[in-house]
């Protein structure tokens, strides 16, 4: 049994929540961020900021910062420091690395997204398939918002380069059976290319359990700074060209892919958000969303309706709803006015809204361990006032 997870003392953590201004539940749009770090930010600024590899004090603490920042990554996703790239986002990182992976992609090769996917694991092949004549295929999802495990089978054939797969869905909330998808692609001899953006706020990573080749997540989702993280398997880093700029060839690994100086400051920020979730543990957050999930789904109204699994099994409590007789776009204007941050429309889930046969888009409404039992049961109050 996981140890009760203390929410206000939680909270006490966050200037944010202290403020008391509204309650958010937007957190896989962005979650608000411990003072700890903010402090990591502000702190370096104050203390250290400086350029790398110069051989004075602020300097030399910068360069140590920037190998602890790797290091706390590297645990956080279960692999080694210099399989870390940093960059300006998720979506940055992805475009990036897919032109680079796809240097020596040839016309006809095949790529296989899914439906369940934001458009940032989706646009990159899209453009890359644009500019080189590669094919991309498309996985289903169920009506449940399950990932069609059939239909991904079905899109892998032996031309398939790459599957891209997202972990969890940043619209239906559901999880996806990573490993058994890296399964799927490394049977075709095609690479995993996960999408851990959704997930990363909600549950252990481990890159080689799952069977990922190359994996992204954005700390801005798990408590940290605007910034991407990824993930690329050390014999991929080594093996591609990388995009850059001549003097960085000396360049170990991950950071041979980065482009330009690093926000060191936000590296600061990440490697404190990460530090902040190491001192709750998994078992105590996922016990706490666990519980916050199931009693949201329990206490649903008749007029809101759920796109995507009814239980908490093979899902986060992140939660699509349509509400009877009010557009999304009114719907998440009325709640703000109550004092509730939710989200509507598609949240990039390009794919998602089409095959829901939801023009336009749903209301998304997400908890995360800093959420509390009386804030789902006053949006599940606000919900039912919107009739
Ligand atoms: C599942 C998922 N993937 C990717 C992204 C894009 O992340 P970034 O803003 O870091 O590019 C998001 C952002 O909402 C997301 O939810």
């Amino acid at each position: 049994m996981a140890s009760p997870l203390d929410v206000e003392a939680v909270r006490a953590r966050f200037a944010s929540l202290r403020r008391g201004e509204q309650v958010f539940l937007d957190a896989p749009a962005g979650s608000q961020v411990p003072d700890s770090v903010i402090d990591a930010i502000a702190g370096y600024l104050r203390a250290s900021n400086a350029n790398s590899g110069g051989a004075f004090a602020t300097s030399v603490r910068t360069d140590e910062l920037t190998a602890h920042g790797r290091a706390a990554c590297a645990r956080f996703l279960g692999c080694s420091p210099e399989e870390i790239v940093y960059g300006a986002s998720s979506t940055a990182l992805n475009f990036q690395l897919s032109r680079t992976a796809a240097r020596d992609f040839a016309p006809g090769d095949e790529i296989v997204c899914t439906r369940l996917d934001h458009d940032s694991n989706i646009a990159p092949w899209l453009e890359l398939a644009h500019d080189k004549g590669l094919v991309v295929r498309f996985a289903d999802f169920h009506d449940d918002g399950s990932l069609d495990m059939d239909s991904l089978a079905a899109a892998i054939g032996p031309r398939t380069r790459v599957v891209a797969c997202t972990w969890a869905s940043n619209a239906l909330g559901t999880v996806n059976d990573i490993a058994r998808v890296s399964a799927l692609a490394h049977a075709a001899g095609a690479l995993a290319w996960i999408d851990a953006v959704h997930w990363a706020p909600h549950g252990p990573i481990d890159v080689a359990a799952a069977g990922a080749d190359v994996l992204f997540t954005s700390p801005y989702k798990f408590y940290g700074p605007h910034l991407g993280v990824a993930f690329a398997r050390a014999e991929l880093l080594e093996a591609w060209r990388p995009y850059k700029v001549r003097p960085a060839d000396p360049f170990p690994l991950g950071h041979r892919h980065e482009l330009g100086t690093l926000p060191f400051e936000l590296v600061a920020g990440v490697t404190a958000a990460i530090e902040y979730i190491e001192s709750l543990g998994w078992p105590a957050i996922q016990a706490h969303e666990r519980a916050l999930g199931a009693r949201f789904l329990d206490g649903l109204p008749a007029n809101t309706r759920l796109h995507g699994l009814p239980t908490m099994a093979g899902r986060v409590a992140t939660f699509c709803v349509s509400i009877d007789g009010v557009t999304p776009a009114e719907a998440a204007r009325r709640l703000a006015e109550r004092g509730f941050a939710v989200w509507d429309g598609s949240y990039y889930a390009h794919e998602v809204m089409p095959r829901l046969g939801l023009p336009g888009g749903a209301v998304r409404i997400g908890f995360v361990h800093y959420n509390t039992p009386a804030e789902v049961d006053g949006v599940l109050a606000a919900l039912k006032g919107l009739e």
